[in-house]
């Protein structure tokens, strides 16, 4: 045990598996109070049950360390008020909020249903929201605080996971905003993009069309996710805002902002872009050297 964040409450989402474990649990290893938040739900956010966090809250105990269950749904906005009102009625505030619950329900644009779509934009990038929101109202008058999101590499663009990407991209955009918020009150906001062997990453099922890519899931486990986030709640990360960084097996990385990547331009005065311009200049300036990600493939042979 070190004493790196003694005297801290957390609040740890979708802590009962997998990365959201891992962070509780190195968390309560540094001195943390930790809320064990789990909903206990299948990978596709069906069939909740209190057993998950309910073993991990256990687990940090038989440590000596300290936790309390929490089996909210984080998608409610009425679960995760009271999430952080249990962190506040047990631990007398809230220094640390790492959001890391979510679930998959992968499928290609065309198959999607509605209800995939819903419910992980709802469970990501709501469920990011909602914590965050009630969580920085108490940051804001504490004048202080730290939180982590977890996006994904694959909210770069991926195939498969339209929903996912969507979501994913949503939180990164929400940390860079939160960031900007909240820097004035003390309050730091980043992500991290992880990859760990869970049951998320394992399933034969994840994004199909990724792997026929040659896309190969982190083999290691999801305690080399954790130092990273527990390093950006320590006070040597007070400056540390806004970022996104990748934590995957001994890898540790940072993202850059995205900018414009060149630029041409007419007087406004002359009137607008024709298309014969465009045609001309297109091909020699912006979209000189660009590459189609997915160039058009013939048809599959039918099967015989
Ligand atoms: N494993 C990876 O390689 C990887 C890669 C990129 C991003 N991620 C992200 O990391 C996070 C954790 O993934 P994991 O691999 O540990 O998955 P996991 O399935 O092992 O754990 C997710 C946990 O979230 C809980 N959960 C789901 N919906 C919830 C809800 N509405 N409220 C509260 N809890 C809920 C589940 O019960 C589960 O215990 C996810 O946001 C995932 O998108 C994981």
């Amino acid at each position: 045990m070190g004493d790196r964040l003694k005297g801290k409450s957390a609040i740890v989402t979708g802590a009962g598996r997998g990365i959201g474990r891992a962070i509780a649990m190195a968390l309560a290893q540094e001195g943390a109070s930790v809320v064990v938040n789990d909903f206990g739900v299948k990978r596709d956010g069906t069939d909740p049950a209190p057993g998950p966090a309910d073993e991990v809250v256990q687990e940090i105990k038989s440590l000596g360390g300290k936790a309390i269950a929490n089996y909210g749904d984080i998608s409610s906005w009425l679960d995760s008020e009271n999430l952080i009102k249990a962190c506040l009625d047990n631990f007398g505030k809230l220094d640390i909020l790492v959001n890391v619950a979510g679930i998959l329900r992968d499928r290609m644009i065309f198959n999607m249903s509605e209800d995939e779509w819903d419910s992980v934009i709802r469970v990501h990038l709501k469920g990011t929201f909602n914590c965050t929101r009630h969580a920085c109202v108490l940051m804001r008058q504490q004048r202080g605080g730290r939180i982590i999101n977890t996006t994904s590499a694959a909210w770069l663009g991926n195939t498969g996971q339209i929903n996912y990407v969507a979501a994913k991209a949503g939180i990164v955009n929400i940390t860079r905003s939160v960031a900007r918020e909240m820097g004035r009150y003390g309050v730091t906001c980043n992500a991290i993009a992880p990859g760990a062997a869970t049951r998320m990453t394992s399933d034969p099922t994840v994004a199909e069309a990724t792997k026929t890519k040659g896309y190969r899931p982190t083999q290691e486990g999801p305690e080399h996710v954790a130092p990273i986030v527990v390093y950006l709640c320590t006070d040597q990360a007070a400056n540390i805002n806004g970022l996104v960084f990748g934590a995957a097996g001994g890898k540790l990385s940072v993202y850059s902002e995205e900018t414009e990547l060149k630029s041409i331009y007419k007087d406004p005065s002359k009137g607008h872009w024709t298309q014969a311009e465009l045609e001309l200049l297109m091909p020699v300036s912006l979209a000189r050297e660009l590459v189609n990600p997915a160039p058009p493939q013939p048809p599959a042979e039918p099967k015989t």
